[in-house]
């Protein structure tokens, strides 16, 4: 069992319990504010932003270099930032808080 938090860019705290696949999908699963995935899940669009909490940044991992150009892109990314559809979810990452991006 997964329990995920998004930190919305209104600010509201959504949780998800049993979040399974994609974090992009469980996002739009659950009407997340600021997760629009206009492509779908192929990496290509930026609309999935997520900024991960530093402190769980070693489990989900950084960025590889083609979703970093795509992020280099966005003006309110970080060392931090993802896209929520490269990120799949496990059981470590029981816990896991991100803050949506937005546009
Ligand atoms: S859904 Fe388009 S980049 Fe993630």
């Amino acid at each position: 069992m997964t329990r995920v938090t998004f930190i919305t860019p209104d600010g509201n705290q959504v949780q998800v319990e049993d979040a399974v696949g994609s974090l992009m999908n469980v996002a739009t699963d659950n009407d997340i504010t600021g997760i629009d995935a206009d492509c779908g899940g192929v990496g290509s669009c930026g609309t999935c932003h997520v900024r991960v909490r530093p402190e769980w940044l070693e489990k989900v991992g950084k960025a590889d270099a083609l979703e970093k150009d795509l992020l280099d892109l966005e003006e309110n990314a970080t060392e931090c930032s993802r896209l929520s559809c490269q990120i799949e979810l496990t059981d470590e990452h029981d816990g896991l808080v991100v803050e949506v991006a937005g546009r």
